[in-house]
């Protein structure tokens, strides 16, 4: 059996007491829990679980969240998940989200957000009235975050890569919510990644905790007077939690805030360094008390203005849009508001419906339409994926388990339907494009995505 560090087990026996010995017994001994979420983007929880091949159990603190009830995940749902029906996260992770009670119409930044669990969680809540900027630090995650949100078909996502100085700059009294989900030293990952803890230091906190200053120290001047910031680590120690928090609202016109009562229920209070902040409004999340991996969120909210807003960004103006583009959305019977679409170097885009257009570090302004190329205009997986419900073209497959799968390995088939562009649909939710002739249906699945197990990737 594994051990902990000397060090940990002693910082953890005084933080938990004598639950200290159910904590290390589930962490060294037991299965991490697995979870998914279901996008309703795409499909409502109703109908999801009509088709649903796993044996689920729902999440008491979100109605669209469930626990896999078996260690081992039996296979089945792949094409769903790939149809961006759900995502797979952690019970835990979907805790700090929930936490808050989102409002359609918000403006959010999600400071750290590859693979883009949460990101992916606040756009559901927006439900395309508002939207979320999902920026993360390293170009390569930012990869995982476009596959994800692409996948998942969200329309109020733009996507930049950037260290959070440079990305606040950009932003003052503007934001309604700001999630920071820190990089942590991953304490609370022990049991689903135990090569952690061989690589726990003193140390590796310490660097940490330099982060996660900066981090809240460059979102706090981004935030409205009444916005919320959202804290969040997946790491035990009080110095990136409790301390953090503590040391941040001393020097910062902020006050904590009650998360949601069904988090409450859910989770464990923050530990009382002292009588000077209400640490029981933070909450932990441990595996040994709750189906999950460890999780710290402290919520709090602004309570000045400290200026006007500001947000550097341009304005849409009326672009010329290229006749193929308007004859290819006719032609499909997408409406899109002509405000909304944007050019950038050949590459048409679909802006979030606040029509806000970030000018630095931009990976994706929104959904992406399509590119000019040699003339012509070639439209993108992601455009399918976003806006296939509303096409006339629908090939929706329920059961043709043969056709369906020439299809994901990118070949072609014959099928009865109308010539031009279409999308197919894994019952009723798009999985890509296509583009018929003379009944002859030729796959428009990403070559990159072909023949691939995405589902046993880790999000
Ligand atoms: C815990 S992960 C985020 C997980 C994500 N929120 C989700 O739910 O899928 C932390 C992320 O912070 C990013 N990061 C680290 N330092 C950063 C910085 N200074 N600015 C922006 N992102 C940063 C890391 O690259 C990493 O992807």
């Amino acid at each position: 059996m594994r051990e902990f560090p000397e060090k940990f087990k002693k910082r953890m026996m005084n933080l938990l007491g004598e639950d200290f010995q159910n904590f290390e017994r589930c962490v060294l001994t037991e299965k991490n829990v697995k979870g998914l979420r279901v996008n309703t983007k795409k499909i409502s929880v109703s109908n999801f679980l009509k088709i649903n091949p796993y044996n689920l159990k729902k999440l008491p603190y979100n109605a669209d969240g469930f626990i896999f009830n078996d260690e081992n995940i039996q296979m089945g749902g792949e094409v769903y998940h790939q149809a961006g029906m759900f995502y797979m996260q952690e019970p835990s992770a979907m805790i700090p989200v929930n936490s808050v009670k989102i409002k359609k119409n918000w403006k959010v930044l999600d400071l750290c957000a590859a693979p883009g669990g949460k990101t992916s969680q606040i756009s559901n809540a927006l439900a395309n009235e508002g939207f979320v900027i999902a920026n993360d630090i390293k170009f390569d995650r930012c990869k995982a975050l476009v596959f994800n949100i692409e996948r998942l078909g969200l329309d109020n996502v733009i996507i930049t890569s950037s260290n959070s100085e440079s990305l606040c700059k950009n932003f003052s009294n503007y934001f309604d919510m700001v999630l920071i989900d820190a990089t942590c030293s991953g304490e609370g990952m022990f049991r689903k990644n135990p090569n952690f803890i061989e690589t726990w230091s003193q140390k590796n906190i310490e660097r940490c905790c330099d982060i996660q200053q900066m981090l809240l120290l460059t979102a706090a001047k981004t935030l409205k007077k009444d916005g919320l910031l959202v804290y969040s680590t997946c790491t035990f120690s009080l110095e990136e939690n409790e301390q953090m928090i503590a040391q941040f609202l001393s020097a910062h016109p902020f006050e904590l805030v009650e998360v949601d009562p069904k988090i409450v229920q859910n989770t464990a209070p923050g530990y009382a360094m002292n009588n000077e902040y209400e640490f029981s409004k933070m909450r932990r999340f441990y595996p040994h008390l709750h189906p999950g991996e460890g999780q710290f969120v402290a919520v709090l909210r602004k309570i000045i203005s400290d200026g006007e807003e500001f947000c550097n960004c341009a304005q849409n103006k009326k672009c010329e849009i290229p006749n193929e583009v308007l004859a290819f959305l006719n032609s499909v019977g997408v409406s899109i508001d002509k405000d909304r679409l944007f050019i950038k170097s050949n590459k048409i885009w679909i802006i979030p419906k606040s029509h806000v257009i970030l000018k630095n570090n931009v990976v994706s302004y929104g959904v992406k339409l399509g590119e000019i190329k040699n003339d012509s205009f070639v439209p993108d997986h992601a455009f399918f994926m976003a806006f296939g419900l509303e096409f006339n073209n629908i090939i929706n497959f329920n059961g043709d388990e043969q056709k369906l799968k020439l299809y994901l390995e990118g070949k072609s088939f014959n099928w009865s339907c109308k010539n031009g562009y279409g999308v197919i649909q894994v019952n009723g939710c798009t999985l890509g494009g296509f583009y018929a002739k003379n009944n002859y249906v030729n796959s428009l699945y990403p070559k990159n995505l072909t023949n691939k197990d995405i589902f046993i990737k880790n999000e």
